[in-house]
């Protein structure tokens, strides 16, 4: 049952023990380090592809080693996002804490999983294009997003 106030059921949420629903120090800094690798990675693409005339014919050779490095950092983060369903998320969602953000950082992380599997395997080029619009799109939203959700939290708290 839950107070019909929304303030009672403020007060009452922070008093409620919170098994595990913040993330370990270690955790928190997984979801960091991840995070920052697919970002950076994502903009030095960006950068490569947009602004920097290739030396030669054809792409920019260090295009291809930012989407290793991205690669790499995405199965960290989708780890790392795994780990954090079942306490963070489950825990956070039940007591009603920090949801709007939590649920768009969220939903922008599956948009960047489903429009990132679509740039493994679109062939076609112009669809292939406009899926890597919304995924860089996206990328740039889900740094807003995290941050602000991260913001928020600790505002909560205190
Ligand atoms: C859950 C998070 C993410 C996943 C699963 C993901 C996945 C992917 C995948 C699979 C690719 C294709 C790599 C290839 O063609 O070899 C890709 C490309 C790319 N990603 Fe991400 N990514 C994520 C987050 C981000 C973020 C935060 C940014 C930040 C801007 C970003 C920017 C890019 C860019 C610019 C490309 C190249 C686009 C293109 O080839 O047209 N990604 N990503
Ligand atoms: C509906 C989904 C989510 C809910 C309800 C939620 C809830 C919360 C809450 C209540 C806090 C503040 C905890 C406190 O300071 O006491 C918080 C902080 C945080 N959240 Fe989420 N969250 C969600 C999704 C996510 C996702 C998907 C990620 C990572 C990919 C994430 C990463 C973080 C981080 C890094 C913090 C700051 C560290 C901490 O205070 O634990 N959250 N979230």
């Amino acid at each position: 049952m839950r107070p019909a106030h929304p303030s009672h059921h403020h007060h009452a949420a922070r008093h409620l023990p919170r098994p595990q629903q913040r993330l370990g120090s270690v955790q928190e800094w997984w979801v960091y380090g991840a995070g920052a690798g697919l970002a950076l990675s994502g903009l030095g693409w960006l950068v490569c592809h947009y602004l920097l005339h290739p030396p030669g014919p054809g792409p920019n050779p260090l295009e291809v080693w930012w989407l290793r490095l991205h690669g790499l950092a995405l199965l960290v983060f989708l780890t790392v996002l795994g780990s954090v369903l079942p306490t963070h998320v489950r825990l956070g969602w039940r007591h009603h804490m920090n949801r709007t953000s939590g649920s768009l950082v969220l939903g922008v992380a599956g948009l960047l999983a489903l429009s990132g599997y679509g740039l493994y395997y679109l062939v076609d080029d112009d669809l292939r294009e406009w899926t890597g619009f919304v995924h860089w799109i996206a990328g740039l939203a889900a740094i807003v997003l995290l941050v602000t959700h991260v913001v928020l939290g600790r505002k909560r708290r205190d």
